[in-house]
């Protein structure tokens, strides 16, 4: 009794000394030895801590950064690197545009430098993935769909789904979506009318509602109110989520019934079900999104039983890829309007001269230049997506250096588009002008200007994001002129994306 009660002892001894030496190994040695790798040619970082490597710094520097601005250091500059991240800005000066830090037990390489940022956007071999880092704390916002997949599995999803979104299809979308700005404009004008003539409006939350119909209506077609319900289901979700969990980043370990996880799996579970009924539902012509994604993924190499995760997790995938990112981009224009009358003239007088009374269609916004310009240069001083991230999936090798397996690679979009050496010293200034000739006449290097990625995994939703704003700004300007209201408080932020913290007021009236 007494020996059988000792083996087990030691038994038990021996496994949590092996689950202890397992969990040392990969919160600390791995990363070290992937740090050593860098540091040895030359690489060099600040030092991490224990478990959490440098996010407890990351986070100490914002909450200064934000008292330094609460305490009336703050003002309108429109280079959000230095508020929204300040960490990569005291790194830069001290270790220059190529640099590694951790996150938790990940490690990351800052890659600022144009050359390599060439190197590492443009290249197409598939050992180049999506970064990991808080892959697990997204996973049921994104599951295995295209955003976050990699390998095979990714490039076999981007071939069903890219079609769907090229500039061809996205024209035949522009009837659906001017019909979604209706509530928006007329809730607009009511205020206006109640306001007798003039109102100070907070225009976030009226975006996101149009953005999140268009990309309903698109997806759903004619089950768009069912549509709505998901979305709102997982707006829920995404709230639940966007705190990273260390613990589960670390150790895989997601099954623990805590209140968070009860919670987030119920919402999945209802979230899904809902998805298949509509699709269900939808079998038998109805022309949307959704559909179209699922004669494809039907006809080709997914099983019946992948073929539902494929469609709930893509469906889930271009709501929080394509929603949120469009509607910030499309108040941080119309911030940068009201703050610029001259541009917001010339935007109207186009709009006013290409559309000429008529409906707007694909043929008005193709010709709305200075429209374009304007939302460029939005997208150049205040892009949502804060950085294009890869992970190398094998070692690999750029511009001479040797970067081992595993590390995430971040090019930081914000600090490309303020450099001064690319775009010249009104870098921090809104000048939609440098985009008259396009983006090759913006800048010297055009690989620095990354608002919707690069490569491969460029977005593919830019046609569907860029006909949608240009709608949107259209219907606006040539409905009511505003200014920046007095009560606007400048402070970009990170949540998934960089939004004004505080919303977007503008004091509006008819035109
Ligand atoms: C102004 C609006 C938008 C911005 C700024 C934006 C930005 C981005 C960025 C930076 C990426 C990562 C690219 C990379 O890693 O190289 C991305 C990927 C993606 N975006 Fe967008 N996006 C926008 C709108 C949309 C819309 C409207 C949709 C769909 C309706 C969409 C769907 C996607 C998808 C599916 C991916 C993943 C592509 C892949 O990994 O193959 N995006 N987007």
């Amino acid at each position: 009794m007494e020996t059988s009660l000792g083996v087990l002892l030691s038994f038990c001894l021996i496994g949590v000394c092996s689950l202890s030496l397992y969990f040392y190994y990969i919160a600390w040695l791995r990363p070290e030895s992937i740090r050593g790798k860098l540091r040895r040619q030359g690489i060099a970082g600040p030092p991490p801590a224990f478990l959490y490597g440098n996010l407890p710094e990351m986070k100490r520097l914002v909450m200064a950064e934000k008292a330094r601005r609460e305490g009336g250091g703050g003002g309108m500059k429109h280079d959000y690197t230095s508020q929204v991240f300040p960490y990569f800005e005291q790194w830069r000066k001290k270790y220059g545009p190529i640099f590694s830090y951790s996150m938790g037990n990940v490690v990351a390489l800052h890659v600022s430098h144009p050359d390599l940022v060439k190197d590492i956007t443009l290249c197409g071999s598939l050992a180049l993935g999506k970064a990991t880092y808080l892959k697990k704390t997204h996973e049921p916002l994104f599951g295995q769909g295209i955003l976050k997949s990699n390998g095979e599995a990714w490039a076999y999803q981007r071939k069903i789904i890219a079609p769907e979104f090229f500039l061809e299809k996205v024209k035949g979308m522009v009837d659906l979506m001017v019909d979604c700005t209706f509530p928006l404009l007329n809730s607009w004008e009511s205020k206006i009318e109640r306001g007798k003539g003039i109102a100070d409006i907070k225009v976030d939350e009226d975006l996101r509602s149009y953005s999140a119909d268009v990309i309903s209506r698109a997806c759903f077609g004619s089950s768009y109110i069912k549509g709505k319900e998901i979305f709102l289901k997982l707006r829920v979700l995404q709230k639940a989520i966007c705190k990273p969990n260390m613990f589960v980043e670390i150790t895989g370990v997601r099954h623990i019934p805590t209140k968070r996880n009860r919670e987030m799996w119920r919402l999945n579970k209802e979230i899904r079900s809902l998805i298949l009924q509509v699709v269900k539902e939808g079998k038998g012509g109805d022309k949307n999104l959704l559909q179209a994604i699922l004669r494809s993924a039907s006809n080709g190499r997914i099983g019946p039983n992948t073929t539902d995760s494929f469609v709930v997790d893509n469906c889930k995938t271009i709501y929080f890829a394509g929603h949120e990112t469009t509607a910030v981009t499309a108040t941080w224009c119309l911030m940068l309007l009201g703050l610029h009358p001259e541009w917001q003239a010339r935007a109207r007088a186009e709009v006013a001269e290409v559309c000429d009374g008529r409906p707007t269609d694909a043929r008005s916004l193709q010709k709305m230049k200075i429209l374009t310009m304007v939302i460029q240069e939005a997208l150049r001083l205040y892009p949502p997506g804060a950085y294009v991230t890869r992970e190398t999936l094998q070692e690999m090798e750029f511009g001479g250096i040797h970067i081992p397996k595993g590390v995430n690679v971040y090019v930081p979009v914000s600090i490309l588009h303020h450099d001064p050496n690319i775009w010249g010293p009104d870098v921090h200034e809104f000048n939609p002008e440098r985009f008259a000739s396009g983006v090759h006449g913006a800048c010297q290097h055009p690989h620095m200007y990354v608002p919707f990625g690069a490569g491969t995994r460029t977005c593919l939703g830019q046609n569907f994001a860029m006909v949608e704003l240009k709608i949107i700004l259209s219907l606006v300007l040539s409905k009511f002129s505003f200014t920046l209201s007095p009560s606007y408080q400048h402070s970009p932020t990170l949540r998934l994306i960089v939004e004004p913290e505080f919303g977007v007021s503008l004091i509006m009236e008819k035109v």
